[in-house]
């Protein structure tokens, strides 16, 4: 069995990524699926609110973080995992991140690195799914991400104003797929951008059936851009507050059945919270 790699990615900050990969490891798991989420974003967001480092020892986290798997020789993913209470098995974070960035050096070394480590690993393998979050920053980590993933979903900010980033994504998604090929890298895993999807992070982002449309026209990749977006949500924003992700802390709510309809179209599944929660 081999683990199926998601990498979440956008450069532009703040649109949303780590509440995406959040709530679709959360529905994964809901789903009844082994899933493993590794936070590779030096700003630990997914970590901090995934709500583990409370309960561990400082020297803990020095020792499971993230860039352990860039200094391990040779790396044991498996030592690095740690249980969340949300079903999900995660590998935590580190604002040393951005150190590791620096030895992968070259973007084509970066993306070997990561991707026989994610592929090879028995116990990484294991998992049925393995989500990664990326962080805005357009470097060989990020790189290595894309390169490794099966499929690659990219949230973006919802109004016109927001989107330029979002419009370059794709080059990017491709320029990491022909890594990929050229170097040869698991010929039968090429990298799939999956799912665009527009997220209202704030009010004034307000999403317009004009922006998608012209995102569909725009974008040469049938059925990747989602006709759900996820509406502005303070629930959201409380539910954040309680570490919890609002597919649990408002299941009825809009946001909570979007992300399950774009999970649904990601995974081609018919998954629904009704009986998974009772909210
Ligand atoms: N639909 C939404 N409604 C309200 N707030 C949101 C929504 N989506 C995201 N946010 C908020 O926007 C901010 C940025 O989201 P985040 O997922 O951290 O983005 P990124 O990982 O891309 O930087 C967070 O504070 C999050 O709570
Ligand atoms: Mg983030």
């Amino acid at each position: 069995m081999k683990a199926e790699i998601i990498a979440v990615g956008n450069q532009k900050g703040g649109c949303g990524k780590t509440s995406s990969i959040m709530n679709f490891s959360r529905l994964s798991v809901l789903d009844g699926k082994k899933t493993l989420l590794i936070d590779l974003d030096p700003n630990e967001s997914a970590t901090i609110a995934s709500d583990v480092l409370s309960g561990l020892l400082p020297t803990i986290i020095e020792e499971k973080n993230v860039c352990n798997l860039f200094k391990q020789d040779p790396p044991d993913p498996s030592s690095l995992i740690v249980e969340t209470k949300d079903g999900y098995d995660m590998i935590i974070g580190s604002m040393d991140l951005v150190v590791a960035d620096q030895f992968l050096m070259n973007e084509s070394e970066a993306s070997k690195y990561l991707i026989d480590l994610l592929y090879d690993d028995e116990a990484l393998n294991q998992y049925d799914r393995i989500f990664i979050d990326t962080g805005g920053r357009v470097g060989p980590m990020l790189t290595a991400a894309i390169v490794a993933a099966d499929k690659v979903i990219t949230p973006s900010k919802a109004s016109m104003y927001d989107t330029p980033q979002t419009k370059r994504f794709p080059a990017f998604v491709e320029k990491c797929a022909k890594i990929k090929a050229r170097d040869r890298l698991y010929m039968d895993r090429p990298v799939e951008l999956v799912k665009v999807f527009f997220n209202e992070v704030s009010e004034r982002a307000a999403t317009t059936s004009d922006v998608i449309v012209e995102f569909m026209q725009e974008f040469d990749l049938p059925g990747a851009v989602s006709e759900t977006f996820v509406p502005f949500s303070n629930e959201m924003k409380r539910g954040q507050a309680f570490n919890q992700t609002i597919v649990d802390w408002r299941p009825k709510s809009a946001p909570a059945q979007a992300y399950v309809k774009i999970y649904n179209e990601v995974f081609n599944s018919n998954f629904t919270l009704e009986g998974a929660n009772n909210g």
